[in-house]
């Protein structure tokens, strides 16, 4: 009998999206501990193991309240609250922010609305927010409130969405807010730990000690994650720390409202504290996930669009979000590869059901539509191995250039472990392609900020 000449097709292994497993195993004794603590102590519902936590992320944001609370949508909608917003009012935000933004903003009882980004770094365009602000509403001379035209209702907030773990520029923002008297909360649900150089306070400054007030999520498959939902507002503002505090716990001084009850439990507290000191080591292995991402799809940069980071920035990299004009063939390609990817936000939130009522059509954020229709969100987590990424990376490649049987060869660059960029020095194509990305990227681009000094490179470790 012939045998059959054709091997077995072999499928490769799967490469997750998230890995929500590892670092709760790694960490198993510990946040076991934990548990077993809180069932000796009763302590289900705040108590003193969240408010260690609490004193613990302060310190790390460099921020000097923190209030934990039941998730991220709780965080913003009590942040919002407690910084004066009411019924009625409105909200502005971006069009690619995820769908918990908007319905944390609906649940005050404000109504969203939408200013477009910036098409490099896909957060806040500040001056698409200046000229909204200008052209779009008017100061009512009675009250003094700033009103929306459209709706003559009073716009009272701002929530810039520090996407995927890239800061917005936030100094702009806080200028243009501060002119128009507006409260700025930050969403940070995906950017635990990022980092964003001030330059009119001359320094780096941590995400939740910028704006008035910062709402953070740590849902499975966050930078730092708790074991369900959790959440936290970070202020530097002890009024509004205190409303936050009360709301937080059902909010009886605001019948209004109220808080609705939004506590942190004990033993999520406990974890989140446990991961925290690992937080560093995470978002560091992440930053150099994502340079090395940057190496191995440097040959193909003509074809895809690689994360932007600005000098003023130090993502966290939540996601490596790349752009394609074929996006859906592409993941269709990875999926046939076992390479699980993602796409946030699909849908821009204006063109999504819930916010037709205010009339944005189809073209009315031109970038934020373009973005949703190029993303790919690729695998980045901590323990994503340098094997997997080379797969990724490769497969991505083959895509793109078409040429399955001669793809391009790849020549990675060395990466010495404590350092995030590629080599300064290395020749390699690789590197001075990257290099000569970056460079045009940054050159440019408006500064509003007269005489913004340039940052200094900062140790992170
Ligand atoms: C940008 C953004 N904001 C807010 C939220 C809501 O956070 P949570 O799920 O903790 O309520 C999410 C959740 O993924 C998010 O991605």
């Amino acid at each position: 009998m012939r045998r059959s000449n054709h091997s077995a097709v072999r499928t490769p292994p799967l490469i997750p999206f998230v890995d929500p497993i590892t670092p709760n195993l790694e960490l198993e004794e510990e946040l076991l501990a934990i548990f077993r603590t809180s069932l000796r102590h009763g302590e289900f519902v705040g108590g003193s193991m969240v408010e260690a936590f609490e004193r613990e992320f302060a310190r790390y944001c460099d921020s000097e309240f923190c209030i934990g609370v039941g998730s991220g949508r709780d965080a913003l909608r009590i942040a919002l609250i407690a910084g004066g917003v009411s019924r009625g009012d409105i909200v502005l935000t971006v069009p690619n922010a995820f769908a918990a933004t908007a319905e944390a903003i609906f649940q005050t009882g404000a109504r969203p609305d939408f200013v477009d980004v910036d098409d490099l770094t896909s957060n806040m365009n500040w001056m698409k927010l200046e000229e909204h602000l200008e052209t779009q509403c008017y100061r009512d001379s009675a009250t003094g409130k700033l009103v929306d035209k459209r709706t003559q209702r009073p716009l009272t907030a701002i929530v810039p969405v520090h996407l995927c773990g890239q800061p917005a520029d936030m100094d702009p923002i806080l200028e243009i807010a501060e002119k128009y008297d507006l409260l700025v909360v930050e969403d940070a649900r995906q950017a635990q730990g990022a980092e964003y150089f001030s330059s009119k306070e001359s320094r780096w400054k941590r995400v939740g000690s910028i704006g008035h007030a910062t709402a953070f999520g740590f849902n499975p498959g966050s930078n730092l994650s708790a074991c369900g939902e959790t959440g936290t507002v970070t202020t530097n503002d002890g009024g509004l720390a205190q409303r936050v505090r009360r709301l937080r716990d059902h909010g009886h001084a605001y019948d209004d409202f109220g808080g609705g009850g939004a506590g942190l439990d004990g033993v999520q507290a406990g974890i989140l504290e446990a991961k925290l000191r690992h937080l560093v080591d995470w978002d560091k292995k992440r930053r150099e996930n994502a340079f090395c991402y940057h190496g191995l799809l440097s040959p193909v940069v003509e074809r895809i669009t690689i994360p932007h980071e600005p000098s003023w920035a130090r993502a966290t990299y939540d996601s490596y979000v790349i752009r394609v004009d074929n996006r859906d063939e592409l993941r269709t390609y990875l999926s046939a590869a076992n390479i699980v990817t993602k796409i946030h936000c699909p849908v821009p939130l204006h063109l999504q059901d819930p916010y037709r009522a205010l009339h944005h059509g189809l073209g009315r954020f031109p970038v934020a539509e373009t973005i949703a229709s190029e993303t790919l969100s690729l695998p980045i987590y901590p323990q994503l191995k340098f094997d997997q990424q080379y797969r990724i990376a490769h497969t991505v490649t083959e895509f793109v250039t078409r040429r399955k049987e001669n793809g391009p060869r790849f020549e990675p660059c060395s990466y010495s472990p404590d350092r995030f960029s590629p080599d300064e020095d290395c020749s390699k194509p690789l590197c001075l392609t990257f290099r000569s990305r970056e460079a045009e990227l940054n050159r440019g681009r408006p500064n509003r900020i007269a005489n913004k000094s340039e940052p200094q490179m900062k140790d992170v470790s």
